[in-house]
């Protein structure tokens, strides 16, 4: 039988394979974008989190097998298939032939890079803060090709599509979820500690506009 993983232990394996800085933030907003999403879909935050927190395990040490040597890892350890399966969809048309089907799967694949944009958009901003980021914001950068060029917006949008939600929602849903770790992952900006915790609940309408 499969165990079912902690967050701990997702953790743990994180930080083993995972040095870069950068990568870990990555992860780390990806995670909490997840539970943010899975609360909307009255799924399990916690399984959600912990495939959106070890999503990009291998891409550290082993970027040549991007997704297969997680899911080799994965599978060493005993990880539900589900998990891996998951792992093997958010590389779809890019590294993997396994297509997203389950909302989780649809959700991390239009999240993945969305994070990146969303976090980018937050830097350049005067506060170089993703708590007065708003959609309307991201949705310019969006549209500036030159701006954060590596960012793939047709992987975005075919996430979107896969979801029926509109880019602004998936935006606005996606600084929401990640405005929960800004302080993990440096984007709390001039916009200090404790305005954040309000801001986490008062703020999120302007994030509509
Ligand atoms: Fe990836
Ligand atoms: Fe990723």
């Amino acid at each position: 039988m499969p165990h079912i993983p902690r967050r701990d232990q997702a953790w743990e394996l994180l930080i083993h394979y995972t040095q870069s800085d950068s990568l870990r933030k990555h992860a780390l907003a990806v995670e909490a974008v997840m539970r943010h999403f899975a609360a909307r879909h009255n799924e399990d935050p916690e399984k959600w989190g912990i495939i959106g927190l070890i999503h990009d395990l291998d891409y550290d040490k082993f970027s040549q097998q991007h997704c297969y040597k997680t899911a080799e890892i994965l599978h060493e350890k005993d990880w539900p298939q589900e998990y891996i399966r998951a792992v093997l969809s958010h590389g779809w048309e890019i590294c993997t032939d396994v297509e997203p089907q389950s909302p989780m799967e649809k959700v991390l694949f239009a999240v993945d890079e969305l994070t990146g944009l969303v976090a980018t958009s937050a830097l350049v901003r005067p506060s170089k803060s993703i708590m007065d980021l708003t959609a309307k914001s991201v949705r310019k950068k969006w549209k500036d090709k030159a701006f954060a060029a590596k960012i793939d917006r047709t992987i975005i949008q075919k996430g979107a599509d896969m979801l029926g939600m509109d880019i602004s929602e998936l935006i606005t849903e996606t600084i929401l979820g990640m405005r929960h770790v800004a302080e993990e992952i440096g984007l709390t900006g001039s916009i200090k500690e404790d305005s954040c915790h309000e801001q986490k609940c008062t703020n999120n309408n302007t994030t509509l506009e």
